[in-house]
C-alpha cells in the first residue's frame, strides 16, 4: 500500500507567522486547512482571502477542510484558487453530489467530512462521487481534543464497504490523531491522517512527521 499520509493542520500554527509556519511542514503531504465560519462550529477561523494567500505561501498542496453552512455556496470557490483537495461536510450540504461533481470539474479533489454522530452508511452509495472521506475523530470546532475510539467501527465499516466496491477512496481521519492513537486509526482502515497539535507542538517538526507515518504503517 501507498506511504501514509500525514497532513498537518495549520490550526495549531501561529496566524501571525503563517508563512514560516508552513516551511516548517514542506515534509509533511498536504496543509490541512480549517476553514470555521462560527455557524457550523462555534469557532472561526479564516475564509477564502486567507486561503488564497496560504496557497501562494504554501511549500505542500492544500487539503481544505470546510467546517461551515452552505457549502453549496461557498466550496467552489477554494477549488478556483486552486486548492488540492476540498472537504465539506455531509450535514451541512444541501446537494453532496452535484457539489462534488462541481469541485472535480473545477480539478480539485472532492472530499466529504462526517461528524462523530452521524452514521457512515449514507455514504455508502455516493462513494464513487468523491475521492476522501473525512471520518471526524472528534467534534469539529477545536484543535487539542481527545481522539474518540468510538468512531472506529465506522471507519472500518467504510473501508471495507470501499473496497468490496473497488474504490480507492481516500480515508481521512482528524481530531486527536498523535503517535499514541494513529496505530488505532491505521487498523481500521485510515490511510490519510490529520495532526494539529501533534505536529506543530513538537520541537522538531520534521521528526514528528516521520514519526506518525512510521506509527501508521506500523
Ligand atoms: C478540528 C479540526 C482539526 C484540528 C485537529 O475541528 O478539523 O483539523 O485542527 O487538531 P488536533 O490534531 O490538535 O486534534
Ligand atoms: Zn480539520
Amino acid at each position: 500500500p501507498a506511504a501514509p499520509r500525514i497532513n498537518p493542520s495549520i490550526l495549531a500554527a501561529d496566524f501571525a507567522n503563517m508563512q514560516t509556519e508552513l516551511a516548517r511542514i514542506a515534509t509533511a503531504d498536504f496543509a490541512h486547512v480549517d476553514v470555521m465560519d462560527n455557524h457550523f462550529v462555534p469557532n472561526l477561523t479564516f475564509g477564502p482571502q486567507m486561503v488564497e494567500r496560504i496557497q501562494a505561501t504554501s511549500p505542500i498542496p492544500l487539503d481544505v477542510h470546510l467546517m461551515i453552512d452552505d457549502p453549496d455556496r461557498w466550496a467552489p470557490g477554494y477549488a478556483d484558487l486552486g486548492a488540492a483537495s476540498v472537504t465539506f461536510h455531509l450535514e451541512a450540504a444541501a446537494d453532496p453530489v452535484a457539489l462534488a461533481r462541481r469541485l472535480r470539474a473545477i480539478g480539485s479533489r472532492a472530499g466529504i467530512a462526517i461528524k462523530p454522530g452521524t452514521a457512515g452508511e449514507s455514504l455508502y452509495d455516493i462513494l464513487d462521487e468523491f475521492d476522501q472521506i473525512l471520518v471526524m475523530t472528534v467534534e469539529p470546532g477545536f484543535g487539542g481534543q481527545g481522539f474518540m475510539p468510538e468512531t472506529m467501527p465506522k471507519l472500518r465499516a467504510l473501508h471495507d464497504e470501499a473496497r468490496r466496491r473497488g474504490s480507492d477512496v481516500w480515508l481521512q481521519v482528524d481530531g486527536g490523531i498523535s503517535d499514541d492513537t494513529i496505530a488505532q486509526a491505521a487498523a481500521a482502515g485510515a490511510d490519510t491522517f490529520v495532526a494539529g497539535s501533534a505536529v506543530y507542538g513538537a520541537r522538531d517538526i520534521e521528526a514528528a512527521v516521520i514519526g506518525l507515518r512510521e506509527r501508521a504503517r506500523a
